[in-house]
């Protein structure tokens, strides 16, 4: 069992990137199975910053092969473009794959997301507007575009051809707005074409070769649990399933060769876009945690929501993923606070209930249960070892243990690659 998954168990933006980076010098090969560059994963290495959107957040480490696998959407001018900003900074990008079973997100997908977007529709879900909910709706209404369309031209423009008139057909008829050329998108891809076929492979192939071969492979996901497309606050959701379960459809391997999964745990709740949050803090204390907690979109810059740790949100992420390990970020951010609230379950109808009720005019109405925690003044951000930490920062996390039931693996106490305690070694 030598696949490691690190999922998000919140809304996002939990550290995904950071943690990936930091695995991603023990691994073979790093593979995104889910998502587009709706993602935005932060690494941060001797001080020097990269947000990674499409590539997997191993990249940095030359050594592991980096895999966009079938089911993420690849929007390629956004892939090409992070690619060569990477070189311009002087990193290798030799080591990066993409399957020929993927989706291309295209330009018509992103105006698609934003008219939707912009039509002021009580349903606006608040998008990255990246297209990506476009892209997988071609996709399941099977008349997407794959990468390995671009192999043959002709079939490629053929399918363009047809799907373009339909495309434009909604863009002109229902929202108004000016359709795409279709010689002028042609022409847009050809010269990217010559990048991107030489960087195919059969990903679910070589990915299961490597497992055989009983090579570590570490499967990233973007987003999170709450912004799943089945369990999530549907329709304030993300339309991929971030999951442990989107790894085995998302590259095609068995349940079996899942041996670690990790869910990340911000210290602390944030969310981007429309949708319930219980635990939302909108006053002084939300306002001071977003600034300190750096806490604006890694993908759109719009300024993150906040509130208390969730824990019947993070319960539900150990439930769906079967999370294996836990690793806690951005304790740190929490120092200096006299009290901190944390959400153990929900009141609804007088009843306390510990799950996500279905309906959001339910989960609108569900009022939160804390258990206050007293704080601690200490900048921690220096510290790496558990036993170092105020004690009562020490039952904070451990409290989170105790209720998820799942051991934790690690403490990030601030973004550098190597501010962490390390509490198991999982490899
Ligand atoms: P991702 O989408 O899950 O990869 O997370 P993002 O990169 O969008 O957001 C996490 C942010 O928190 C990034 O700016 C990270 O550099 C930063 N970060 C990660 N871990 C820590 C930590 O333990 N402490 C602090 N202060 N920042 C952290
Ligand atoms: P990472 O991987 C936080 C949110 C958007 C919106 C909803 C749907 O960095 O954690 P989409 O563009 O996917 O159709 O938007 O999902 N969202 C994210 N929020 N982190 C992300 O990725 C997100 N990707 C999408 O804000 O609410
Ligand atoms: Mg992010």
């Amino acid at each position: 069992m030598s696949g490691y998954v690190v999922v998000g168990t919140q809304w996002g933006d939990e550290g995904k990137g950071k943690v990936v980076d930091l695995l991603g010098s023990h691994v073979d090969m790093v593979v995104r199975f889910q998502g587009g560059n709706n993602a935005g994963h932060t690494v941060v290495v001797d001080g020097n910053k990269t947000v990674l959107h499409l590539l997997p957040s191993g990249v940095l480490n030359h050594d592991a092969l980096c895999v966009i696998g079938p089911g993420v959407v690849v929007n390629p001018f956004v892939l090409l473009k992070e690619m060569e900003t990477l070189e311009s900074q002087g990193a290798k990008t030799d080591n990066i794959r993409i399957s020929d079973r993927a989706h291309i997100l295209m330009p018509y997908h992103v105006r698609l997301d934003e008219l939707g977007e912009e039509s002021n529709s009580k349903y606006r879900v608040g998008t990255t507007k990246n297209g990506i909910g476009p892209c997988y709706a071609d996709k399941y209404s099977r008349i997407g575009m794959r990468m390995c369309d671009l192999r043959d031209w002709d079939v490629f423009c053929e399918k363009l051809k047809e799907t373009l008139a339909f495309k434009n057909a909604v863009i002109t008829k229902v929202y108004g707005a000016e359709p795409f050329d279709y010689d002028e998108l042609v022409e847009q891809f050809k010269p990217i074409r010559e990048k991107l076929v030489p960087m195919m492979i059969d990903a679910t192939d070589v990915v299961n070769n490597a497992l055989d071969e009983d090579k570590t492979v570490l499967f990233e996901g973007a987003q999170a649990n709450m912004l799943d497309i089945n369990y999530g606050t549907y329709p304030f959701v993300t339309s991929s399933s971030p999951t442990a379960a989107g790894v085995l459809e998302g590259v095609g391997v068995g349940a079996r060769a899942l041996g670690h999964i990790i869910g990340i745990v911000k210290a602390y709740s944030t969310r981007v876009g429309e949708g319930p949050f219980v635990t939302e803090q909108l006053n002084a204390t939300g306002d001071a945690l977003r600034e300190k907690g750096a806490e604006y979109g890694a993908t759109t810059g719009r300024p993150r929501r906040l509130g208390w740790l969730d824990l019947p949100v993070v319960r539900q992420a150990v439930r769906i993923n079967g999370l294996t390990e836990l690793a806690i970020t951005k304790i740190d951010i929490l120092s200096g606070l006299k009290e901190i609230p944390v959400c153990v379950a929900y009141k609804l109808d007088g009843k306390e209930i510990n799950y996500i009720p279905a309906s959001l005019k339910d989960y609108g109405r569900a009022e939160p249960v804390y258990k206050i925690f007293k704080g601690w003044d200490e900048d921690i951000s220096q510290v790496r070892n558990f036993a170092d930490l105020p004690v009562n920062c020490q039952k904070y996390i451990r409290f989170i243990e105790e209720y998820t039931g799942v051991p934790i693996a690690l403490v990030s106490v601030n973004p550098e690659r190597n501010g962490n305690i390390i509490l198991k070694d999982i490899f």
